[in-house]
């Protein structure tokens, strides 16, 4: 597998607590949040139920909430909480001072059942 961090935003643009989208080279969509504690979490950018964006969803602590049917997500790990049998792509970052990094390569987003 390829490995291909490449730079997507600082820590001045998403605080702790808080989340938001961006955009890799290749186009693929992120969601990229900094949970309680500082942890930087990248997972895929669009709803596995129906590709809502997941941003415009709510973080409380390190569960997300989709907006748009209220599945919920641990972004600890990507885990689904309601429903728990699906699960978002979860992309490795690195934290270089206050620049974030992800790597996208040869993981793809997941979508569910229903
Ligand atoms: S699109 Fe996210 S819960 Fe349905």
């Amino acid at each position: 597998m390829t490995v291909a961090f490449e730079k997507i935003c600082t820590l001045d643009d998403v605080w702790e607590g808080e989340m938001g989208p961006f955009v890799t080279a290749d186009g693929t969509e992120i969601l990229l949040a900094v949970l309680p504690g500082g942890v930087v979490r990248a997972v895929q950018g669009r709803c596995p139920h129906q590709d809502f964006p997941l941003h415009r969803g709510r973080l409380e602590r390190h569960v997300l909430t989709c907006r748009a049917h209220l599945w919920q997500f641990d972004l600890e790990s990507g885990q689904g909480v309601n429903p728990g049998d699906c699960q978002l792509a979860v992309y490795p970052t690195r934290v270089d001072g206050d620049d974030v990094y992800v790597d996208v390569a040869g993981i793809v987003p997941r979508h569910s059942h229903t």
